[in-house]
């Protein structure tokens, strides 16, 4: 299959974003959700894929069984504000969706999300992975990944990063946007990607509580056993192995799933910088991150 050419970032309402991302932004914005969604969301690799197999088979794994082996993960939960031309938009994939809840992920900054998740009083199960982790996680999924602009070196990558010219904007702006509006929207749980990392079962609970569901003990170790990293790496419905733009022999989807592998990327100048960078960024905030569990 011929690849289209990497796409450019342009400002977008503030932030930066690529065409498919906004191409189809009149039907994003005017998307009816239902008082029942579960809209996913997260800065991009901070943990999206995880978070939503955990929902799905939460909600369908015994109901629907057949998803597991049928349904890529992309299409159990369409991705919002996606048109990649090679399936259809998101909207019309979640409108099509004849599942309830409907299971939605997005990437949108809390600002740009449709006003009908928030008028339904929807419930957001945001996940935040740490800045450093995340940024190494984006950069070896730019580099496989033909829908976004092209990476370049890690030094200018970083740079990058910290001026907040990456798809869907600054890192800093996404999690703490997210994390002020849990202030006055209660449906919104946040989750941490070392608190999965550092105990699955804990959080898996946790969400458990938050969505009012009480799955049996057995029930509940299904599910961990089936989202612990290794599983779902060779899962080929959770591992987008079927998606064509994407190239694992630079880089696998499912790469290392670690905390802490930035340590395997900064040096120790780069670490400096980022953290003396960070601390101005995120002073004004009370969200706290963990670099290492
Ligand atoms: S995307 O493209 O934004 O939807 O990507 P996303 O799913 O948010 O993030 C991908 C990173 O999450 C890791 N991952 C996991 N880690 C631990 N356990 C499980 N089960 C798991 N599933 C996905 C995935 O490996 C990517 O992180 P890195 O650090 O690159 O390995």
């Amino acid at each position: 299959m011929e690849l289209p050419p990497r796409p450019k970032l342009f400002d977008f309402h503030g932030v930066s974003m690529t065409h498919y991302f906004t191409d189809n932004w009149e039907n994003i914005q005017n998307f009816q959700a239902r008082p029942d969604d579960i809209l996913i969301a997260t800065y991009p690799k901070a943990g999206t894929t995880w978070v939503s197999y955990i929902l799905d088979l939460l909600y369908f794994g015994q109901t629907a069984p057949e998803r597991q082996t049928s349904l890529p993960i992309y299409e159990r939960v369409p991705f919002l504000e996606s048109d990649f031309h090679i399936l259809p938009p998101g909207t019309e994939l979640a409108d099509k969706l004849s599942t309830s809840p409907r299971l939605i992920k997005t990437h949108l900054p809390v600002q740009l999300v449709p006003k009908s998740f928030w008028e339904q009083n929807c419930r957001v199960v945001y996940v935040a992975r740490n800045a450093k982790d995340n940024a190494v996680s984006y950069f070896h999924f730019d580099r496989m990944n033909q829908a976004d602009p092209e990476p370049g070196d890690w030094n200018n990558y970083l740079q990058r990063f910290m001026d907040g010219k990456m798809v869907f904007g600054p890192w800093y702006d996404h999690v703490t946007g997210w994390w002020e509006r849990k202030q006055t929207h209660s449906k919104l749980h946040y989750v941490f990607y070392e608190d999965m990392v550092e105990d699955t079962g804990r959080e898996l609970d946790r969400l458990c509580s938050f969505l009012g569901l009480s799955p049996s003990a057995e029930e509940k170790e299904r599910v961990r056993g089936g989202v612990q990293f290794d599983t779902m790496k060779n899962n080929s419905m959770a591992n987008y192995s079927t998606v064509p733009i994407m190239d694992f022999k630079i880089s696998p989807f499912m790469r290392k799933g670690k905390v802490g592998d930035w340590k395997n990327h900064f040096t120790v100048a780069q670490s400096e910088q980022f953290d003396e960078d960070y601390k101005k960024k995120m002073k004004n905030t009370t969200v706290q991150f963990r670099t290492v569990v």
